[in-house]
């Protein structure tokens, strides 16, 4: 059982494989924070709660008899706003009375198998009942009767576990929910690096790692979306750890719109970490018996270094968030239009990528944007989702028809969420973009942002790409979303709801998301928001890869699939060969290799010998396919500002084969390096036929590779492939 109740100390645990999470039901019903960390065996840990509080201006509750105790000082569970707790809260309601007081005691729990599915939103799923267990605790706001309901799940065999946050209005009055995380940890220090996500278009997810220092630090999204600029992903690793040792937490927040990730290290020098739906331009109203569901927080420890935070991340996410058929099935290998023609294509243009590209051993064509209304360039057309005929005579049906017949998949694109003023949708319903009263609407990228929050839109949209979807054969669609929101109120919604419009537009995003893959469950989706600007568990949903970044220079890419491995698993980053870099073919292969594979060029305009690198690749792509999508990924050298070279590497579960690439970022000071190779079974040996050496794990781990051989220059590359052999 990894949920254990103690019923005469009303203590908490909660193991995964990894780690133990413990938390008290205190005087007063209080819920106390105890631990999180390293896996352990004792329950009653009360003595770690105490801190230095008496000492400052805190107020304490009246009625605890305890000198030491204040809600200031003392770890919380679920901090709240206004009684006592002055760090940063998770929760803030404003009740009838116009104050913001909250404060939530203990009132029950039950404990199950399984995972409930959360109302609404994308969330972890258990694949069957034992793989996961619940705890679902009630707490309850006695003056304003919020009953709040904290959910954890554990996974099993995992380090990692869930939380997320329901609040019902058990009054007979309104109230307004300002602030609700999904969840707050407090660590008794503050000896710890933030490891984060920062970028921005071209540029997403680099990594970034600061000291935290007293006060608080943090990243948010307002855009709308998760965005570009910060990724909804935190680490908090012990000074101490690395890649390969030492204690590291690390979160996800599977949402996709603003959220925050906040740090506060206090004046005891103790550390609480809270992550949720921005508070900025948030306020939920929540009539009598109404009840809101925050997205959840997935959190893992480990003691094995921020590598093994990573293979904890990806492993769950392969296995418990990716759903549906091309969860497990190999995905067709596609070239995309979008870089070979922008919008200047037709049926002919399309045709002949796909011909080129089948004689290559590519299986699906993809059209990119420019295929409906009369869209040339990106001024208009946005939410006329019928095809171009001037473009594609005959139709889409004429194309598929035609694609088809080489023996090539099809695909199409769409950005569902958006709209163009220069369209006949805007022109019929110029409400039905997000937009305030008397104010202008911005444009971006020439577009608008349509409401999601309202039905009639969604219904809109989905009837009209039901229709395409219906009467075609397409097996694949790339959903893009190409700008950030502005003026984001809805025609619909009263004025005491006008906050909640950021957080309806991904609900209606999700549900029309939802709606779509059940109507379509053959479908392959891949994500895109103009490149990563929306990469994130909620996407991960309902899309198994997201289009990494627009940057397709390899070695750019690197920083990019760098950060991004973090805690995002390689079979959904999408990762494609494109012309437009100074690298060769080699290397663009060897790089996009280690994500969801493509192309994304004019195969007319390669000369006979890039074809000959595409065919390797193709047959690589397939060798590979389960290694770069299912094995453990190790990163062995990280592309920053003082080393030469980037390595990483995928193993196979059982290590029975490996693949590694390393990569010449610029020419380096000595060539000569041992390049040590991580997760082999030391007691194996194994064969590498591009070196034609055999060796075993364990040299190859500790020894390493000399690779003094290897072509120093920038973007020369290797990939290295290494099968377990008999003796
Ligand atoms: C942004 C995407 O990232 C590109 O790949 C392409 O689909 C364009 N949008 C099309 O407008």
């Amino acid at each position: 059982m990894p949920i254990f109740f103690d019923e005469k100390n009303k203590i908490f645990k909660l193991d995964t494989a990894t780690s133990s999470y413990i938390f008290q039901v205190y005087d007063e019903n209080y819920l106390i924070h105890l631990y999180y960390g390293a896996r352990i065996p004792d329950f009653d840990l009360t003595d770690l709660a105490y801190r230095d509080g008496s000492a400052s201006f805190s107020a304490a509750p009246a009625h605890i008899d305890d000198y030491y105790f204040s809600l200031d000082a003392f770890p919380q569970e679920y901090p709240c706003n206004g009684t006592g707790d002055m760090r940063l809260s998770a929760l803030a309601i404003r009740n009838a009375d116009g104050n913001a007081a909250t404060d939530i005691r203990y009132v029950s729990h039950r404990i199950y198998d399984g995972k409930p599915a959360l109302e609404g939103l994308p969330a972890l799923y258990a694949n069957s009942p034992d793989e996961a267990q619940t705890l679902e605790l009630e707490a309850l706001d006695a003056v304003t009767g919020a009953k709040v309901t904290l959910l954890y799940t554990v996974f099993n065999n995992t380090g990692a576990m869930t939380r997320s946050v329901r609040i019902e209005n058990t009054s007979d009055r309104p109230m307004d929910l300002q602030r609700v995380y999904s969840a707050c940890v407090d660590l008794p220090d503050m000896d710890y690096n933030m490891m984060h996500l920062y970028g921005k278009w071209v540029k997403e997810r680099t990594l970034t790692t600061r000291p935290l220092s007293h006060g608080i630090q943090s990243i948010a999204s307002k855009r709308g979306s998760s965005s570009h600029q910060h990724n909804p992903f935190v680490a908090l690793a012990k000074k101490d750890a690395s890649e390969d040792h030492g204690d590291v937490y690390g979160f996800n927040f599977v949402y996709s719109g603003n959220f925050a990730a906040e740090v506060e290290v206090d004046f005891n020098s103790t550390t609480r970490f809270l992550m949720g739906i921005n508070s900025t331009d948030f306020c939920w109203r929540l009539e009598a018996g109404e009840h809101f569901t925050a997205p959840e927080v997935v959190m893992v420890f480990t003691p094995d270094g921020i590598g093994e935070m990573s293979r904890i991340f990806h492993r769950l996410y392969n296995n418990n968030l990716i759903r549906g058929r091309w969860k497990t099935e190999k995905r067709p290998l596609l070239i995309n239009s979008w870089e070979a023609a922008y919008f200047d294509f037709d049926t002919d243009k399309l045709v002949s990528f796909a011909a080129r590209a089948k004689e290559m051993g590519v299986e699906m064509l993809v059209m990119d944007d420019g295929w409906f209304g009369c869209r040339n360039d990106d001024t208009n057309s946005l939410g006329d989702w019928f095809v171009n005929e001037k473009k594609l005579p005959g139709g889409l049906s004429e194309l598929i028809r035609r694609v088809n017949e080489l023996g090539m998949k099809f695909g199409i694109w769409y950005e569902p969420e958006m709209i163009s003023p220069d369209s006949d949708l805007y022109r019929a319903h110029p409400d039905w973009c997000l937009h305030v009263p008397d104010r202008a609407r911005s444009l971006g990228h020439h577009q608008c942002v349509l409401d999601m929050t309202r039905q009639d839109v969604r219904d809109n949209i989905f009837e009209q790409m039901s229709a395409v979807l219906s009467n075609n054969k397409i097996d694949y669609l790339k959903w893009d979303f190409n700008r950030n929101i502005t003026e984001a109120g809805s025609a619909l919604l009263p004025p005491e709801r006008q906050q909640e419009v950021f957080h309806r537009f991904v609900l209606g995003t999700y549900e029309l998301m939802d709606r779509l893959t059940k109507a379509f469950p053959d479908l392959l989706i891949e994500n895109c928001s103009g490149g990563g600007g929306r990469f994130d568990p909620g996407m991960l949903y309902f899309s198994p890869q997201i289009w990494c970044s627009d940057n397709t220079d390899p070695l750019e890419r690197l920083t990019i699939q760098f950060g991004t491995s973090m805690c995002y698993p390689t079979s959904c980053v999408g990762a494609h060969v494109s012309a437009n870099s100074r690298t060769g073919y080699v290397t663009k292969g060897n790089v996009a290799m280690s994500g969801s594979f493509g192309y994304e060029l004019d195969p007319n305009k390669l000369t006979d010998e890039e074809k000959a690198i595409v065919r390797k690749q193709v047959a690589d792509y397939h060798k590979y396919y389960n290694l770069t999508h299912f094995g453990d990924f190790y990163r062995l050298i990280a592309p920053t500002d003082n080393t030469f070279r980037c390595a990483w590497g995928h193993v196979a579960p059982d290590k029975s084969e490996a693949l590694f690439t390393v990569v010449i970022i610029r020419c380096p000071e000595s060539s000569a390096f041992p390049l040590r190779l991580k997760g082999l079974d030391p007691n194996k040996t194994y064969y590498c036929e591009a070196l034609d050496l055999t060796r075993s794990g364990a040299a190859l781990m500790n020894a390493g590779l000399n690779l003094t051989k290897m072509k120093q220059t920038d973007g020369e590359s290797l990939a290295l492939y290494f099968k377990a052999v008999e003796e």
